[in-house]
């Protein structure tokens, strides 16, 4: 890991998220400030979406913690308390003028019309590791709106394709709580300090490995994956590969990135196009991957460049180390 991040500007790793916010904001003299504050907002929310899953076990045994909440959150799930605690954050902090989550149908208005941005967020990656204690995260993705500011936001604002993100990153609540972020100026990550209640510098301009030796899926659907994949994680096996799999994208993916790897979730008979969805896991975890070095395909075309026309379209996902990325897209045309 370097001493010194080599982004916009040279930060020394233990430098607060703030000040990191604040001296890239500084760096680049067209900036207004109102995207600092969105991404404030973002790390507000993931800290409050820690705290609530901390204490998720005891509320699944006991039901008392947070009875006090006039909300009556702690009897729902913790999906959809993320939802609404990130969409609090965003509606209160005033820089975002519509949502769309993996939890709600509609583009979700905040009343704040005069807003630039809007943002996708899937506020609960892995949701069915929450009942078994094992990592689970947030994914975000930021755009600027194309509709005028003052008038409501639409969902062309979401569609306009992954190459016009602003900003992309995610949330990892594991052993430890990670913020990991792009605005297209490279990749940082920052890990949470529970006793400070602060995010701190702790991944500086974060790298993946151009080839590894991990590949990730759910193999029990192997049988369903198209002939390349099949061929491909064939190949892993012969070359003693090692096989990880935690079920949440997030974990799988942030695995790979520090350590060179491959994950894949191909279409399947279940999900003939694919299960993870295009605007809030694919296109943010594609922006963020390639910033670090690595690649996103849907196993025909670069992700970021896939067309986009429904706010909760699914996409087949194949993201990692270039090399290995590149080793499926050619045993794909093998086939073609
Ligand atoms: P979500 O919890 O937001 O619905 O996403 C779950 C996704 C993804 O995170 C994970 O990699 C994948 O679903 C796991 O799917 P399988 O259980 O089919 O392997
Ligand atoms: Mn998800
Ligand atoms: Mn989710």
């Amino acid at each position: 890991m370097n001493a010194y991040s080599e982004d916009v500007v040279a930060v020394p790793v233990g430098t607060t998220l703030d000040r990191f916010i604040k001296r890239q904001q500084q760096a680049s003299p067209a900036a207004t400030g109102e995207l600092s504050q969105l991404l404030r907002d973002i790390a507000l929310a993931a800290k409050i979406v820690q705290r609530e899953i901390s204490r998720a076990g005891l509320l699944a045994v006991t039901g008392s913690f947070g009875t006090e909440n006039q909300h009556g959150e702690a009897q729902q799930k913790l999906d959809v308390i993320a939802h609404i605690r990130f969409l609090r954050a965003l509606r209160n902090g005033g820089e975002v003028a519509a949502v769309v989550s993996e939890e709600e149908d509609q583009v979700i208005h905040t009343g704040n019309p005069g807003s630039k941005y809007v943002v996708a967020i899937d506020p609960l990656d892995g949701s069915s590791n929450i009942d078994v204690n094992v990592s689970i995260g947030t994914i975000f993705s930021i755009y600027r709106r194309q509709s005028q500011p003052g008038t409501p936001a639409v969902e062309a604002d979401f569609l306009q394709g992954g190459l016009q993100q602003v900003a992309a990153g995610y949330v990892l609540y594991g052993t430890s709580t990670l913020l990991v972020y792009t605005t297209g100026q490279g990749v940082n990550g920052f890990t949470y300090n529970s006793s400070l209640g602060e995010f701190f510098l702790s991944h500086p301009t974060l790298t993946t490995p151009v080839d590894g030796r991990i590949y990730s899926c759910n193999e029990g659907n192997i049988v369903d994956y198209p002939l390349a994949i099949q061929q491909f994680i064939t190949a892993c096996q012969q070359a003693r590969f090692t096989a990880r799999y935690i079920g949440a994208l997030i974990a799988d993916v942030h695995r790979n990135l520090l350590k060179g790897g491959i994950y894949l979730y191909p279409a399947t008979q279940a999900a003939p196009a694919g299960k993870l969805r295009l605007l809030y896991e694919g296109f943010p975890m594609a922006f963020l991957i390639e910033q670090a070095g690595g690649s996103a395909t849907d196993g025909q075309q670069r992700l970021l460049t896939k067309p986009i026309s429904t706010l909760h379209q699914r996409t087949p996902l194949i993201i990692g180390s270039t090399q290995l990325v590149d080793l499926v897209t050619q045993q794909n045309k093998l086939l073609l």
